[in-house]
Order: structure tokens, then sequence, then C-alpha cells
């Protein structure tokens, strides 16, 4: 038996927020990042439309990117003061997926951050919220998905919670939220986009019901991402779009390795002042990774079906899978994104010299490969790599050297 789960209601295209003015309910905690969307007028929309509902808001600011689990027991704390019937989270996935493991510890205050990591194994919730989930980002597709990402410092490892429980009741997708992306925002969420796309379609897990979200979502993402970087706002609305199906096929059909290999390296060099950004992580190894599924033929088929569906040409499915690496490099090119880890720079730009050092890279790697093999979206890559292996892949995602293996 398989499990197709999505929110009750997905309230999209512009002026969709004003859905918070019908919500029922007597306590509504509004959680939010670093202070985008109060900039951006938004967060004052949320708070009046939800009074307007008849509701108590209380605010619970300052999630900060890549949220720590320190921040997530604090904001259980406040739900705990503050008994909301509605969580309602708004922002990029940091805020959000912050939310959706604070409204856990809010059900279940005995819970630990361990037991919230058991990969399908929460409690019931909605005993006491229901959750809302209002994104600014055109990437992550938090608010339709069964996935919470959160960091452990001390560890250096980001930890996906996974769970149809945490899908949110209610998602609201205004594309005006993401008008004021800036650019490199928009560049990485949307490669975060495509590769949730790509991944789900190839996932061991993908089914009738998944494919066709995810193919849709690859021909949108072509047609509009470059032109949303190059601030085409159309094209912007697209994407917004674009990014919410990917989520609405990779939370039912799960990922793979491009994903564990960034939540593994995404924290793991944070002492040396800065993360490898989620989507520019996918970006740089999602290419590699095409090359290494694809010696097994059922994958190696599915991405010469994508190639098909992109128009890429191309006479068989080993010169498909080519033109589809190249389309990929070239969109990151496009979207001045670096391809490899050692021109990855602390700003998140391409650099002569990244942020991580060769000798530190190597001195990690057999750690980093450990743990990305163990990440919870290895196990529906279609090819399973050794530790040997990731090693591999990890070296080409550093170097960018060809994948051969
Ligand atoms: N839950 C999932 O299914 C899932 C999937 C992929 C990634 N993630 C996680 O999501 C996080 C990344 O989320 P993200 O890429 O959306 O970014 P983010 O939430 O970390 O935000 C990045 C920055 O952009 C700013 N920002 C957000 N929206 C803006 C807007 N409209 N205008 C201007 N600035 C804005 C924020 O204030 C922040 O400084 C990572 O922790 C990643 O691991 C989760
Ligand atoms: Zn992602």
């Amino acid at each position: 038996m398989s499990r197709f789960t999505l929110p009750r209601d997905i309230y999209h295209g512009k002026g969709a927020l004003e859905a918070l003015k019908t919500f029922e309910g007597k306590r509504a905690i509004v959680c939010t990042g670093g202070g985008s969307m109060k900039r951006g007028g938004f967060l004052q929309k949320v708070e009046d439309y939800l009074k307007e509902a008849g509701m108590e808001v209380e605010l619970f600011e300052g999630i900060e990117p890549d949220p720590s689990v320190e921040t997530v027991m604090k904001g259980a704390e406040a739900m705990q003061k503050f008994q909301p019937d509605w969580i309602v989270a708004i922002g990029g996935g940091s805020p959000i997926d912050a939310a959706k493991a604070m409204w856990i510890k809010y059900e279940y205050p005995e819970t630990t951050f361990e037991d919230m990591c058991k990969v399908f194994g929460l409690p019931k919730l909605r005993t006491k919220a229901k959750f809302c989930a209002i994104s600014s980002t055109s990437g992550t597709a938090t608010e339709v998905t069964a996935f919470s990402i959160i960091t452990d410092y001390q560890k250096g490892i980001k930890f996906p919670i996974a769970d149809f429980e945490i899908t949110p009741d209610v998602a609201i997708v205004d594309p005006e939220l993401a008008h004021t992306m800036p650019k490199k925002l928009v560049a990485h969420t949307g490669m975060d986009a495509m590769t949730h796309a790509v991944e789900a379609y190839v996932s061991t897990a993908n089914c009738d019901y998944t494919d066709p979200l995810a193919i849709h979502a690859i021909e949108m993402i072509q047609k509009t991402l470059v032109k949303s970087y190059n601030e085409d706002m159309e094209a912007r609305d697209a994407m917004h779009n674009a990014q919410c199906l990917a989520g609405m096929a990779f939370s039912n059909a799960l990922l793979g390795i491009v994903h564990s290999m960034a939540h593994k390296t995404g924290a793991a060099f944070a002492d040396l002042g800065a993360h490898i950004i989620h989507g520019a992580a996918n970006a740089m190894y999602l290419p590699k990774v095409v090359a290494f599924n694809a010696k097994d033929e059922t994958a190696k088929k599915r991405y010469g079906v994508i190639a098909d569906y992109m128009h890429l040409g191309g006479k068989d499915d080993d010169e498909k899978v080519e033109l589809l690496i190249d389309y990929l490099r070239k969109m990151n090119d496009a979207l001045n994104i670096p391809h490899s880890i050692n021109h990855y720079g602390a700003d998140g730009l391409p650099a002569e010299q990244g942020f991580v050092p060769e000798d530190v890279f190597l001195e990690r790697l057999h750690d980093i490969a450990a743990n990305a093999i163990l990440d919870a979206c290895t196990g529906s890559n279609p090819r399973q790599p050794s530790q040997e292996e990731m090693e591999k892949l990890l070296k080409c995602c550093y170097y960018d050297t060809e994948v051969d293996f």
C-alpha cells in the first residue's frame, strides 16, 4: 500500500493570503524569521487578517536560517504558554520547518529531538493545534511537505524530520511574497525546487500520482527559473507554483542522495564561517548524481524521459543523460552558482578559492560520506552507494571531476 498526502487546502495566486480571514479559532501564534516578512508588510497583513477572523495573535520572531534545535525548543515553550489552536508559519523554509518541529514539541512536551527524527514515527498531531504554512521563497515547498529540516550545531549535521503528521493543514502560496526575494535567493531556492522534482521522478518511491507533478514542475522550472532570476515577475509567479508542485511530488515520492549530500555537507564547515546553502549544494551536486544514478538502467530511462519533456534532443538514453547534465550545468552558470565546493565562496557565489580548504574537506570526507549514507533521503535513491562510492562522489563534487563509476 502507498500513501499520497497533501494539505487539506492549498490557497494559491495573488491575494491568497486573505484566506486567513476565514480561519476559525481562538489563538494563533505566528512564527517567522529575521525580518523580511515584516519589511515586506506581509507580517502585518497576517496579523490583521487573523484578528479579523476573531483570533488573539502572538508573534514568535527571529527564527534563524537553517534553524537550530535550541530555537525549536524555545518556540515550543512560547506555544506552551500561549496555547494556540493555530500555528501560522510565514517565511522561507527555515521558519516554517522550525515551526513544524515546535508543533511536535508543543503537542508532546516530553518528546526529545531524537524522538522527532525517527522517520515516520511521530505520534498523532492536531490534538492542540492546526498548522498553516505561508511560503515566501520558491524552493523548499515545505508548505506542502511532510518534512522539516533542523540543524544540530553540536554535531554540525542537518536532520530531516519526516512524517505525514507534519504535512500542514493549510498551505498558502501567494506569489506576491516571492517578489521581494533577492536574486541569489531566487537562484538557490529555484535549483532546490529543480532538484526536488528530478529526485522525486527517479526515486524508487515514485508512482503514478507523483510523476505528473514532478514532470510538470520540471517543465515549468526550465521555462521560468532563469527569467525569474532576471527579474521577470510573471516568471517569478509561475516559479512559486512550480516549486509547490515539485513539493507535492517529493513529499510523497521522497528524494535521493543529492539531498543526503546537501544535508550532510551544509553545516559541516560552519566552523569556517559559512554554510553551503541548501539550494546551492543541490545545484552543484545534482549533475554529478545524475551521472552516478544513470548507471542504473531504470534511472537512466527516467532521466531520458525528463530530457524528452525538456526537449533536449539526443538519440538514445546515454545521450539524453549527457544533455540533461549539460543543461543543468548551464542553468547553474546562468544563475551564478558555482559547479563545485572548491569554488564555492563564503557568500555562496563562485570564487577562485572557495571557503572550504582542500585539507579540511579531505579530513572530514569519511564522516560526511558515512553520514550522507545514513541520511533519510538515501533509501529512495535509485542506486545505493557504498562508503567508497559516496566518498568518490563527494570528491567529484569538490573538484568538479567527471563521475565515471
Ligand atoms: N521541509 C522541507 O521539505 C525542506 C526542503 C528543502 C529544504 N529545506 C530547508 O529549508 C531551509 C532553507 O529554506 P529557504 O531556502 O526557503 O531559505 P530560508 O528560509 O533559510 O531564508 C533565507 C533568507 O532569505 C530571507 N527571505 C525569505 N523570504 C524572503 C523574501 N520573500 N524576500 C526577501 N528575503 C527573504 C530570509 O529572511 C533569510 O535571511 C534549509 O534549512 C533547508 O534545509 C526544507
Ligand atoms: Zn531541498
